[in-house]
């Protein structure tokens, strides 16, 4: 059990004494932490309903207080109670931690299916750096849930469908150059989609024969699918490569394609169970009204001052389907078939109608308690302020944004690191370039914008991932001059302040990962492996660990311990691996 769950429960029996009926109330972080480890405000919270004295309540508390609970209380202000962890506690965490594989998390009780949307980017259209948040957020959020006990689906929801087809065939027929597409297919494919984007911006003839081309494929020409599975194949195997680099896989590839069958049927079902009518020839969903408020209904827009329709289109009056309508068979399905409890869709904050919209539907078609959640991210900035983009101006490619990372990290491997081939050096820098690109990822809120600076990023100094590497591997070479057996697990004893320290932040691990699923923040466990990695080398700096003697000594290696297993696994959970030596 945490800490936190450990006081809720103290604090619960306590109040239920001295009220005299069932009282519960929470304990959180304290922040300010001089005054001790952990914080409540029950004694406001319930003097205020009861017309009681905040203070008078609390002091009530504190003298009902155990002596030999886990910690001591001391009221503060108007009627907070801060609550310190007794030290022999802290010593028995990190004892039992030393040997445990999960670091005391334990697997939640209520397990769900969670299907995770993430990364699906278009075909035949490059993979650029919008869908890297997508994609390196996504899959932190899957190791964490998995490792917090659920059952995670990943789906990589591909845009494999859509008017990008309709050009890149057109162009296909065209320019096609074998040779290169052999070469390197995703450049030729993305040669062949630039050329024909632009051809039909300036024409509005070949806009026309490249909506043919799709009309064709989604009629099942022969010819237009040869092409459309061949420039799928090999999009994917381009992919593909990309995902590797980056440790990231999916359980699913079920794109758009996928669902194609399923459009006509789902669009008569949502007719005849009257969810959806007709308009002008289109078939859309419209309010239903059961948001009473149209600042929050997704189907109302505000016009010239009025309020009107934004319905959803889910058959072009031309026979054609659509995004939302793919999406609405995909979600059907991820509930029918996958048994669904929750679905998140990691994607840019620009869907946002799209997915209240959708979301809607769902409660329209009564699917029960489905945990719907929009996980939306912002823009990545270059260093002057605006979105990201290449000196030609377009939308930089992600492989070359590694590239770029790996380069920049190169520069700060030859400086300071200490191996010695060049090989390892190399791989060095692959890694630190790869890491500190899903690090800074994760580090900033989601919703906010964010610089994309390498050197910034692969710097050995501030909030980055080299530096978390850098403790880790401190952290690990102390056990390499260690001359007797170290066994994890025997008893320890922690005195100094920094020992206390760095025991309070390890110890608040298996508090911190489940948090990060609240509101999907993967930023709550990089600040807090940051402070944990700050605590460390104070703690390293302050309490010699191979001078030491004893008990001393024991503790002192156990801490080293358990801040490397913790660092490894939390960067693990964030798609990070931990390099032995830099
Ligand atoms: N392919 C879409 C895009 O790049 C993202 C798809 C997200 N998933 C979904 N189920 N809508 O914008």
């Amino acid at each position: 059990m945490t800490l936190v769950k450990q006081l809720e429960s103290a604090l619960a029996t306590v109040l239920s004494d001295q009220l005299g009926e069932p009282t519960s109330a929470t304990v959180s972080p304290a922040t300010d932490l001089r005054f001790g480890d952990y914080q409540t405000n029950a004694a406001m919270v319930l003097a205020k309903s009861r017309k009681m004295n905040p203070r008078a309540l609390a002091e009530q508390i504190i003298a009902a207080w155990p002596a030999d609970g886990i910690a001591t209380a001391e009221i503060a202000g108007p009627g907070f109670i801060n609550f310190r962890i007794k030290a022999e506690i802290y010593s028995a965490r990190m004892q039992q931690a030393a040997s445990d594989d999960r670091l005391g998390l334990e697997p939640v009780a209520d397990a769900r299916t969670i299907v995770i949307d993430f990364s699906a980017p278009n075909v035949a259209k490059p993979m650029h750096i919008g869908h890297i948040r997508s994609t390196i957020l996504g899959d932190s959020l899957a190791r964490i849930a998995s490792f917090l006990g659920h059952q995670v689906i990943t789906d990589n929801h591909i845009g494999d469908w859509g008017t990008q087809f309709g050009m890149v065939t057109w162009a296909w027929k065209n320019i096609l150059d074998e040779n290169a597409l052999l070469a390197d297919p995703l450049a030729e494919l993305l040669r062949l989609y630039r050329h024909a984007s632009d051809a039909s911006k300036a024409d509005e003839g070949i806009r026309e024969q490249c909506r043919a081309e799709l009309v064709k494929l989604q009629q099942g020409d022969a010819e237009n699918f040869a092409i459309w599975s061949r420039c799928l194949k090999l999009s994917k195997q381009g992919l593909q490569q990309i995902y590797q680099r980056l440790d990231v896989r999916f359980d699913h590839w079920l794109g758009e394609s996928a669902y194609n069958d399923a459009l006509a049927p789902l669009v008569e079902k949502l007719l005849e169970k009257h969810l959806a009518r007709d308009s002008d020839g289109a078939v859309c969903i419209f309010s239903d009204a059961s948001v009473g408020d149209p600042t929050k209904d997704p189907f109302l827009i505000r016009k010239d001052g009025e309020w009107t329709d934004f319905p959803m289109m889910i058959r072009k009056s031309d026979g054609a389907y659509n995004y939302a309508t793919t999406d609405i068979a995909t979600l059907q399905f991820r509930h029918d078939e996958w048994k669904a409890d929750s679905i998140w869709y990691v994607v840019d904050h620009r869907q946002s109608s799209h997915f209240q919209q959708l979301f809607s539907v769902a409660a329209r078609l009564d699917l029960g308690a489905l945990d719907l959640r929009h996980i939306a991210f912002g823009t990545i900035l270059g260093t002057d302020g605006k979105p990201l983009k290449t000196r030609a101006g377009d939308l930089p490619q992600l492989a070359d944004v590694l590239d770029d990372a790996v380069t920049a990290s190169r520069k700060t491997v030859n400086e300071r690191s200490r191996l010695e081939t060049d090989d390892e050096r190399a791989a060095l820098a692959e890694l630190i370039g790869i890491s500190a690109v899903k690090f800074t990822e994760l580090a900033h809120h989601r919703l906010s914008d964010y610089v994309f600076d390498l050197d910034k990023m692969v710097a050995l100094e501030g909030d980055t991932a080299p530096y978390l590497f850098y403790s880790y591997v401190r952290s690990r070479s102390i056990f390499r001059k260690l001359e007797e057996p170290f066994h994890p697990g025997a008893a320890i004893e922690l005195v100094e302040d920094a020992e206390l320290h760095l025991a309070r932040l390890l110890s608040r691990f298996a508090e911190v990962v489940p948090a990060v699923l609240d509101d999907c923040r993967p930023n709550i466990l990089t600040s807090y492996l940051l402070e944990t990695a700050r605590a460390f080398h104070s703690f390293f700096e302050a309490c010699p660990v191979l001078k030491a003697e004893g008990i001393t000594r024991h503790s002192r290696l156990t801490l080293c311990h358990v801040t490397a297993r913790t660092l490894a696994t939390g960067l693990e959970l964030l798609g990070i691996p931990v390099p032995e030596r830099m």
